[in-house]
């Protein structure tokens, strides 16, 4: 039997490219001149060097324009557009074209469409209307990224490929015949024999068992909840199939032009499940990623923040490119707002503090027509003369400032670790509770580290955490034995190791590590829970520190198993309605008893020169904060910056040869001063001991 592991190694791949063409930090947005007629092309050239912009992403959905009919192709745009991209200096981020098949293709080849779970045909008229299992699909992308190569490869426009756009973002999860067909071959590659497949997935339940791979499907619609193990692997199957589609697309582009970096737009964010970017990374030549804040979201800035972190993690350190962010509203929430010129320059700088080498934006000039001619662009409908437009020229002026950052890291003492395969495991069906959301948990413990002022690495946990002081685990329900070793081995040379409730439950196959939980890491908590006991919405737990917490509890024992007993800091207290009410709580009826009042909540278990706590119930905010900055004080983490208030972010990036920049977001109401020396690269000023930042205003230090 094969397990094959995407994570093979803890070291980075060694493909890592930057598109070297483009002189300075690339920025610049999508660009769509076949939507425009002939001045407004001219104008867009002399308004892109108006705002210092030197990348364009082109072509992304042009097939149809490109490939007007089957095998008769129309250049004379793409041409023309190349050329003058050229003569202004401007590189292209250049696509394959081929993220919304034509409808010629469609038309004469329904069976490209794609089908979700209960059988519904996703119909052409949106965009990436297609699966990649489709062996005809794979054809015709495949015959135009080659026609798309073969054209431009001596273009001296061209500066990195750009494959699709945002694989798997509305077809991520095919269940099409062909998908079924995929899935089995993909299955018979990773278990060898049937008996392999029935024994990983737990086959002797409710009658499963096959008797060859023929037998098998996707996890289609059906009358009841699907055998786990099958919907894991065809999660992981959903994101290698796509890889693999890209994989095909990049050694096409890598043979017509070996010195030209290759890469696809991600989503590294708290948003996007589907594809396991961690895995995804080896095959990138530079890490691009896509991200848009939610209007709703009043913590968007820490959610931003998160996903430049996450996208810093999948780059393994090293500078990655924003491909994509909004000027000002998007058209796909309910409710879209408009930034200011303040949070636009917030959101862009606060990518590059995090790692970003490029500050692209989705797109160019605002569409007339189609279905995102309410989505903000550097150019929007009312032309130049607007404050979305001088905002694009000031952040093309900053971004020719902060040019002597580019190329440096990011410091940071903290892992937190994330995996999409433990996301795909812990929100499966049929769990102790449906209420568990995978990134909310991440993000809850997330944004206490931000409010405590340290930089987190949000990293695999297959990755190299030897350089840690604290690890945190949030809900890594599912975890290979390697790694959950990994996890104790930092804290026995000194990490503290932070786990909450949720995590080392399952095995790769989502069958239960026995013996009580969490059995991966059992021994390095020292505990043992005997029950899980989630609650009901709308009750609290109070403990006995006086901190707070819902959603989950357990029956925690302190056990010695092999590393000492843990032990505890705080206990189960009291449950009770949220609502302060007197109504008896529905966990507690009829009788009122508790049944784990005085029962372990935190834990703390020393680990040789380290140690492993665990919290085994969703603290409320408050309680969660205090946690963690006892947690980094054991460790010895002080923040980026010790004058900085709450909702002030400093960041340091600092080159190999020393110089090092401090990034000071102020995202609070006040203004803020902290010591600081060097020279304001922003502004061009000197700062000699005392920075001030405006309320909503970035500074970055060149700090000396
Ligand atoms: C994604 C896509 C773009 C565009 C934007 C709108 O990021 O890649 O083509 O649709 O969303 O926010």
């Amino acid at each position: 039997m094969s397990h094959r592991s995407p994570h093979p190694t803890s070291s980075p791949s060694s493909n890592w490219r930057w598109p070297s063409r483009i002189s300075g930090l690339p920025y610049g947005g999508d660009y769509n001149p076949e939507q425009w007629p002939e001045a407004t092309r001219e104008e867009d050239i002399e308004l892109m060097t108006g705002a210092g912009v030197n990348l364009v992403s082109v072509g992304i959905f042009s097939w149809a324009m490109l490939e007007p009919r089957e095998g008769e192709y129309d250049w004379g745009w793409l041409d023309e557009t190349m050329d003058r991209l050229a003569a202004a200096g401007i590189s292209a981020a250049l696509a394959t074209a081929t993220a919304s098949p034509p409808p010629w293709l469609t038309h004469r080849y329904p069976e490209i469409l794609p089908q979700t779970a209960d059988g519904t045909v996703l119909w052409p008229g949106a965009r990436q209307a297609y699966s990649v299992a489709n062996p005809v699909f794979r054809e015709y992308a495949l015959r135009m990224t080659r026609a798309v190569a073969q054209r431009y490869a001596d273009h001296p426009a061209l500066a990195l490929w750009h494959v699709d756009n945002e694989l798997g973002c509305h077809n991520g999860h095919d269940y099409s015949d062909d998908a079924a067909a995929a899935f089995r071959t993909w299955l018979a590659r990773r278990y060898g024999t049937a008996e392999a497949l029935n024994a990983a997935w737990g086959t002797a339940f409710w009658s499963q068992r096959y008797s060859s791979f023929e037998e098998i499907l996707p996890p289609r619609t059906a009358p009841m909840f699907v055998n786990p193990t099958q919907q894991l692997d065809f999660h992981r199957y959903s994101s290698d199939e796509l890889l693999d589609y890209y994989r095909q697309m990049k050694n096409i582009l890598r043979e017509a032009t070996p010195q030209i970096p290759v890469t696809t737009n991600f989503m590294c964010t708290t948003r996007s499940k589907n594809m396991d970017y961690f895995a995804w990374a080896e095959e990138m030549d530079v890490i691009a990623t896509d991200h848009y804040t939610v209007a709703e979201d009043p913590d968007r800035h820490i959610e931003l923040a998160f996903s430049a972190d996450l996208t810093r993690g999948v780059a393994r350190g090293r500078p990655w490119m924003l491909m994509e962010h909004s000027t000002s509203a998007v058209n796909w929430q309910p409710r879209n707002h408009t930034k200011s010129p303040a949070e636009m320059l917030r959101d862009s700088l606060g990518h590059v503090a995090r790692g970003a080498d490029a500050v692209m934006f989705f797109q160019w000039r605002q569409s007339a027509s189609g279905a995102e001619k309410y989505h903000s662009a550097m150019v929007p409908h009312a032309g130049p003369d607007t404050d979305v437009y001088r905002t694009a020229v000031r952040l093309g002026e900053a971004l020719r400032q902060l040019r002597p950052v580019q190329g440096s890291q990011v410091q940071s003492e903290v892992a937190l670790l994330f995996d999409y395969e433990a996301w795909w495991g812990a929100e499966l069906d049929s769990h102790p509770t449906n209420e568990l959301s995978y990134p909310e948990e991440v993000l809850h413990f997330y944004r206490s580290l931000w409010k405590a002022g340290v930089t987190t690495d949000v990293v695999h946990p297959s990755h190299d955490l030897s350089g840690y002081r604290a690890v945190i685990v949030p809900v890594l329900y599912l975890v290979r034995q390697k790694d959950a070793e990994r996890i104790a081995q930092a804290a026995e040379n000194g990490a503290q190791v932070l786990v909450s409730f949720f995590s080392g439950i399952v095995d790769e196959n989502d069958a239960v590590h026995l013996g009580g939980y969490p059995g991966a890491f059992r021994r390095m908590l020292g505990i043992r829970t005997e029950e899980f006991w989630p609650l009901q919405r709308g009750e609290q737990l109070l403990l006995d520190d006086g901190g707070r917490a819902d959603l989950w509890s357990e029956k925690v024992h302190c056990a010695d198993s092999g590393a000492g007993a843990a032990e505890v800091l705080a206990r189960f207290a009291e449950l009770r309605m949220a609502d302060g009410s007197s109504q008896m709580p529905p966990s507690l009826a009829p009788t009122g008893q508790f049944p784990l009042e005085g029962s372990p909540a935190i834990t703390r278990n020393t680990v040789g020169k380290g140690a492993a706590w665990y919290a085994a119930t969703r603290l409320d905010e408050p309680s969660l904060d205090a946690l963690v900055r006892q947690v980094l004080i054991e460790a010895g983490v002080p923040p980026v910056h010790q004058d900085a208030p709450e909702g002030v972010d400093v960041v340091r990036r600092r080159h190999p040869d020393g110089a090092s920049y401090l990034f000071v977001l102020n995202h609070t109401p006040q203004p803020v001063t902290l010591k600081a020396s060097g020279s304001e690269l922003l502004s061009g000023t000197r700062v000699t001991g005392r920075l001030e930042v405006a309320s909503g205003e970035v500074a970055v230090v060149e700090e000396r």
